[in-house]
């Protein structure tokens, strides 16, 4: 390979992965004029998705929402980049990492719907939201609003910042079975104080799977003259939407959940305006105070996991978010039907089937989380993981698009015969 073939495969460019196979089956359904919803239900189809992952045959895996495993075409694009990084090691570093690195910085960017200048690619969620809460430049009395539901590891960063500099962070109890948008948009507004300065909300809880209302919340926030900073790891590349639109002033997400990029991607989004006052956690004295790439000196890092995030955005688009998002709700709702209302059942999620995608959450009465759990795996080979937490007491479900209803029959099954015992 010469230099020039080089740089130009390490872009990812020439070696973007075709997933040849099934673009052609969506090009069909398009031509048929198939609807998202109407292909969702598609087994037949979604059997040749299912095809592009290698399974492990041991267990029905429903606990997607740690990670999701890459197609392997996807992986196998990632291996490739490791290797080819490798064999130009600091030649590499020091000709192209930097122009490559901001190929995919612009791709991500066209994916989220917002300017380049206002996302940097991280290694995680925690390591874009940290960032903004640890950046921020708190005053004693300052107070933040958060949920008992968000994620423990931002909780924990913002009860750093109360013991740092005396700031005051307030929690909301998020109801499980809301009626209506205005029940939660009132319950983040009665958490503000004229001394409020951010409020963080969760685009989908990640225990329950509850997609918030977050235009209306930020709205309200802002009309408060507060900022908001939105916990995304669930939702990009989950649900259709443009960062843009939910009118946020942050957005962190992690990409190896539900894009389907190697492990230790993320992106942080930061509003134009929003950048300067920011304080960076690693000093780069190169960079000016309102440029975002100061928020992102990391130093030296695996730079074949940035440069193979271009394969999982292949397949999401080979994909395409509708379809994905159609299809995910459908697996969800496909289960979630069979089990409302079987005696000692407990949905944890909202039954308005707007209010949640992929990610659900059941308990059944008398029995502990865990033990759910454990049987679940132990009897009945199936894979998910135990919450005990904020009201929140059940196992969480979380197919992804190589998910069969078969594999669901399996859940449902086993599920009322814990129930039943
Ligand atoms: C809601 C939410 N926020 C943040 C995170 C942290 O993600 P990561 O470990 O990729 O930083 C998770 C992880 O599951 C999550 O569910």
């Amino acid at each position: 390979m010469n230099k020039r073939e080089f740089l130009t495969t390490a872009g990812g460019a020439s070696l973007a992965v075709a997933f040849s196979d099934v673009k052609s089956l969506f090009a069909e359904a398009d031509a048929a004029g198939t609807a998202p919803a109407e292909l969702a239900q598609d087994e037949a189809f979604w059997a040749q998705v299912r095809a592009k992952f290698k399974l492990k045959p041991d267990y029905i895996n429903l606990e997607n929402g740690y990670y999701c495993m890459q197609p392997q075409e996807v992986l196998e694009s990632f291996i490739a980049r490791v290797r080819e990084v490798n064999t130009e090691a600091s030649y590499y570093m020091r000709t192209v990492q930097g122009p490559n690195k901001e190929a995919v910085r612009n791709r991500l960017a066209g994916l989220a719907g917002c300017s380049p200048e206002e996302l940097i690619i991280t290694r995680n969620t925690t390591e874009s939201l940290d960032t903004v809460i640890a950046g921020f430049d708190w005053k004693p009395g300052d107070e933040a609003v958060m949920a008992e539901q968000d994620y423990g590891a931002m909780l924990d960063q913002f009860a750093l910042q109360a013991k740092r500099y005396g700031m005051v962070n307030r929690r909301v109890l998020l109801p499980l079975d809301p009626k209506s948008d205005e029940e939660l948009v009132d319950l983040y507004a009665s958490a503000i104080t004229p001394k409020t300065r951010l409020l963080m909300i969760g685009h989908m809880v990640n225990i329950t799977g509850h997609i918030l209302p977050v235009r209306k919340i930020v709205d309200m926030a802002h009309a408060k003259g507060v900022q908001v900073m939105v916990d995304g790891a669930h939702a990009f590349a989950h649900l259709e939407f443009k960062i843009p639109d939910l009118g946020c002033d942050y957005y962190g997400a992690s990409l190896h959940k539900w894009l389907g990029a190697n492990l230790g991607a993320g992106i942080l989004y930061v509003r134009k305006d929003r950048i300067e006052k920011l304080w960076p956690i690693y000093g780069d004295a190169g960079v000016a105070d309102t440029d975002i790439r100061k928020l992102n000196h990391t130093g030296t890092h695996p730079v074949h996991t940035d440069l193979a995030i271009n394969a999982a955005i292949d397949f999401h688009e080979t994909i395409g978010a509708a379809r994905k998002e159609a299809r995910l709700r459908y697996l969800q709702n496909y289960w979630t039907s069979r089990v409302r209302g079987v005696p000692r059942i407990v949905l944890n999620t909202p039954s308005d089937p707007k209010r949640s995608c992929a990610i659900a959450n059941v308990g059944v009465q008398g029995i502990a989380p865990r033990d759910l759990a454990k049987t679940l795996l132990e009897k009945h080979r199936i894979w998910t993981v135990a919450i005990d937490t904020a009201n929140v007491h059940g196992a969480r479900i979380t197919p992804h698009l190589y998910t069969s209803t078969a594999d669901l029959d399996a859940f449902v099954a086993a599920l009322k015969q814990i129930a039943a015992a």
